[in-house]
């Protein structure tokens, strides 16, 4: 796992759209994991950056997203699908129907998630994946005690995520649904390059165990010390108990 630390959000988003543009220009059909959550954002503002300037298109390349929430109507500005659209697909040239996302609206959810698997493989799987980190560990919504074998699959949100990812809903944990759809740690594992970007204090003790700690399933992103292909990017605070 390479680990590099930068002075600042910034700095990193142009370190990871660096990585997106030489793939692209390489392959510009190539398959890019996304994300959803705060820590992208900058990456997603820089890549759109690049898309204005001519130097990056994203005209045929394809997107998987991590996860996505249970029970949210198709229109809910937080359901992953229509967040992913408006932080970044749908700001540069990706075709609609390129990205792809679980169906958290599925009524026949284990059917939902192996149709999902069966997309990412029968696209040749992910080129690149874009991670953030939840504060207890989490990538995509494999929470602690997931599974390092998992694939896609339901699971129960904890408390502390619905709490951390409340004020995407108006501040009430309350809110959050109690379920989503996610990328198995397999899943996410069998990606060719993981990038994770961790920035901020709250993310400092599930920086150290994913980059220091034993591979255990109670910090689910240290399963990428496994990987052949790993960085992670972080800022001085995300560093600072390593
Ligand atoms: C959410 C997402 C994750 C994300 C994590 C951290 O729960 N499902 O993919 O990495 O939260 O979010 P943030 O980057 O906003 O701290």
């Amino acid at each position: 796992m390479e680990v590099v630390i930068r002075p600042d959000g910034e700095d990193i988003a142009g370190i990871v759209a660096d990585v997106f543009e030489r793939l692209l220009t390489d392959r510009p059909d190539a398959v890019l994991g996304l994300a959803t959550g705060s820590s992208p954002l900058a990456v997603y503002d820089e890549l759109v950056r690049r898309h204005e300037a001519d130097r990056i298109t994203f005209a045929r390349a394809r997107a998987f997203m991590l996860d996505e929430y249970v029970g949210l109507a198709a229109d809910h500005p937080e359901r992953y699908r229509n967040v992913i659209e408006r932080a970044f697909t749908g700001r540069v040239d990706f075709p609609p129907d390129a990205v792809h996302g679980p169906d958290g609206a599925a009524t026949d959810i284990p059917a939902a998630c192996a149709a999902y698997e069966d997309a990412i493989a029968g696209a040749g799987g992910v080129d690149l994946q874009l991670l953030g980190i939840g504060s207890d560990g989490h990538i995509a919504f494999n929470e602690p005690g997931s599974s390092l074998a998992s694939r896609t699959r339901i699971k129960t949100l904890t408390r502390q995520t619905r709490e951390d990812n409340a004020r995407f809903f108006g501040g009430d944990p309350d809110a959050v649904p109690h379920h989503c759809l996610t990328q198995g740690l397999a899943t996410i594992m069998s990606a060719r390059h993981l990038v994770l970007v961790a920035t901020g204090p709250g993310k400092a003790e599930a920086v150290h165990h994913l980059v220091e700690g034993p591979v255990s399933a109670m910090w689910p992103a240290t399963v990428m010390q496994h990987h052949p292909r790993a960085t992670v990017l972080l800022d001085p605070a995300a560093a600072s108990r390593l």
